[in-house]
Formats: C-alpha cells, sequence, structure tokens
C-alpha cells in the first residue's frame, strides 16, 4: 500500500484572497492501492463517505480519465486529523491525496506542476491545494486551467495560533455572501496588503503583519457566521497577536505570534475564551509545514 501525508492548510491569509495559503504542521494520512472493487474506511471515528461520493475516490478516478484510464476499484483508509469544514483545508487534502495516490499507481505519468494545475482544476481555486501539495507559504495566480505558483519558506520566528470553533462552516456558503465586484479602493487596499504578506512572512518582518492581514474583500462579508468573531479578534489582539485572520472561508481564526511566546499565548487563549464564555473552541499551535504531501510506500 501506498500512504500519502497531506497538510492542512490556510488560505487567504487575511489579505490574499484565491491567491496566498501555508501549509501547517497538521496531516490527514491517506493509505490507498487499486482494489477490485471500493473499500473504504476510517482509522478514526470521523464520519466519511463510503461510496463513489467520497472525494479521495472520486480525485483518483479523475486522474485516471486524465490519463485516458479507467480507474479498476481501489481501497482507502483515512486518518482524519484536519478537521472538516472549518477552513483548515480538509476537502483539498482529500483532493490532493486522491490525485497524488492515483499518480503514482499509474506510474507517476503527470509532474508536480501537473497536480498542482488537475488540483486547482478539481478544487476551483488554488489556495489551499498548492500549499498541500508544495508545503511553505505559496502565492498562486490562475490563467484559464493553467497555474502559475511559487513556494516559498516562512520565517522560522512566526507561529500559528489555530482557534478552531465548535461549528462547521461550508465553502460554498461563505462563498456566496460576497459581492460580484469591488470598488478600486478596496482592490488596491488589498493588493498591496496581500504583496506586504508574502514579503514579510518570507523575510520574518513581523511588525507588518498587523496591517498585512487586513481586507476588504471577505472577512467583512463572512464575520457575520462566526459566532464570537469579535470576541476572539479582540481577545487576540489584547494578548499580543501579530496579526489575526480568517482562515480560508472560516470558521477558524488564526493568530501569527512569535515563536518564543506562542506557548504562553495559546495557553492565554484558553483561559480567556472561557472567561468570556466562549466554549467549545480548541486553540492548537502549529507551524508552517515546508514540504507538502509525502508519499511513503509501506
Ligand atoms: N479562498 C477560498 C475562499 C478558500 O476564501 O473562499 C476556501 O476554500
Amino acid at each position: 500500500m501506498i500512504r500519502i501525508d497531506i497538510p492542512a492548510t490556510s488560505a487567504n491569509l487575511g489579505s490574499g484572497f484565491d491567491s496566498l495559503g501555508i501549509a501547517l504542521t497538521m496531516y490527514n494520512r491517506v493509505w490507498m492501492e487499486e482494489y477490485d472493487g471500493l473499500e473504504i474506511t476510517s482509522v478514526d471515528d470521523t464520519p466519511i463517505p463510503t461510496d463513489e461520493t467520497n472525494l479521495i475516490y472520486w480525485a483518483a478516478k479523475f486522474l485516471y480519465n486524465e490519463c485516458g484510464k479507467t480507474l479498476p476499484g481501489l481501497r482507502i483508509r483515512q486518518e482524519n486529523n484536519i478537521p472538516m469544514a472549518r477552513g483548515l483545508g480538509s476537502s483539498s487534502a482529500c483532493i490532493v491525496a486522491g490525485i497524488l495516490g492515483a499518480n503514482r499507481m499509474l506510474g507517476t505519468p503527470f509532474s508536480q506542476n501537473d497536480i498542482i494545475r488537475i488540483a486547482a482544476k478539481i478544487e476551483g481555486h488554488p489556495d489551499n491545494t498548492s500549499p498541500a501539495i508544495s508545503g511553505g507559504l505559496v502565492a498562486s495566480a490562475m490563467e484559464g486551467e493553467r497555474v502559475y505558483s511559487v513556494s516559498v519558506p516562512v520565517s522560522e520566528k512566526i507561529r500559528f495560533a489555530v482557534m478552531i470553533p465548535p461549528f462547521e462552516l461550508k465553502t460554498e456558503q461563505a462563498r456566496g455572501l460576497l459581492p460580484k465586484t469591488y470598488s478600486r479602493e478596496d482592490t488596491v487596499y488589498n493588493l498591496s496588503r496581500s504583496a506586504l504578506m508574502t514579503a514579510s512572512l518570507f523575510s520574518g518582518d513581523l511588525q507588518n503583519l498587523r496591517v498585512a492581514v487586513q481586507d476588504r474583500i471577505h472577512q467583512p462579508y463572512r464575520s457575520g457566521l462566526i459566532e464570537n468573531f469579535d470576541n476572539v479578534f479582540r481577545m487576540s489582539y489584547e494578548l499580543g497577536s501579530l496579526g489575526t485572520y480568517v482562515s480560508g472561508s472560516g470558521p477558524t481564526i488564526i493568530s501569527f505570534v512569535h515563536a518564543d511566546e506562542a506557548e504562553s499565548f495559546a495557553a492565554a487563549c484558553e483561559t480567556h475564551l472561557a472567561e468570556r464564555g466562549v466554549t467549545g473552541w480548541r486553540v492548537v499551535l502549529l507551524s508552517a509545514d515546508p514540504n507538502g504531501a509525502r508519499i511513503i510506500v509501506e
């Protein structure tokens, strides 16, 4: 069997809507092999589709079709550590597992660039799938179906306090609230900040992050879907966040924190959330994953 380890991802980073994303040190694990039939199991108690609607299976089949081949059947085993529908790239992790696993089973006919393109085609935007494949901080642009993307390492001075609420938010719902057009002022506001974000995360100029996360494209329209949004944002800055943003389309909220202060920040968050009656949220400390998805033959 082959095993694919796929990192969680955080898209947008505030200002970089549909274009910036980062891989994080939380992983789903998927075992896969060709099989005469379809057998899908979970090694934990996460409910997953066990029929042809399973996204890993669907993505694997898609890749076989792209290659002009028919997928005979598949045995899949899933370990699900990335919480679903929380803005941490759980569906991208499934897509990436399916196409990377299928590519390996077919003898690697597709290059990494092809995989990045096919993953973005399935997902519709590249900001989760590209970092899940490449690791690091990834800036991506799509031209038609082609994806141009660059992965750069993230300064080791930065860690991520990932605040995960006890409720889900579907990306389609969160995208459905966004306007069709934006003013030039709002566009320039975001363009300048997302450029600042990329340069600052790479260089470690941490004082820029508070401004670089600011956004007028999506967060203002989505905040109403996230219970305790204001509470959590305010608390994070009171406790010394370098910059706080909605991860992907939410509802998870992430603070950039100094690596030296990360443990005390996370502990203080948990205390303050409890004091404010905000219950059920988990605070997880993660780092940037520099490698992206890995295939291991077992
Ligand atoms: N860029 C996407 C969005 C990420 O914000 O809708 C969610 O998958």
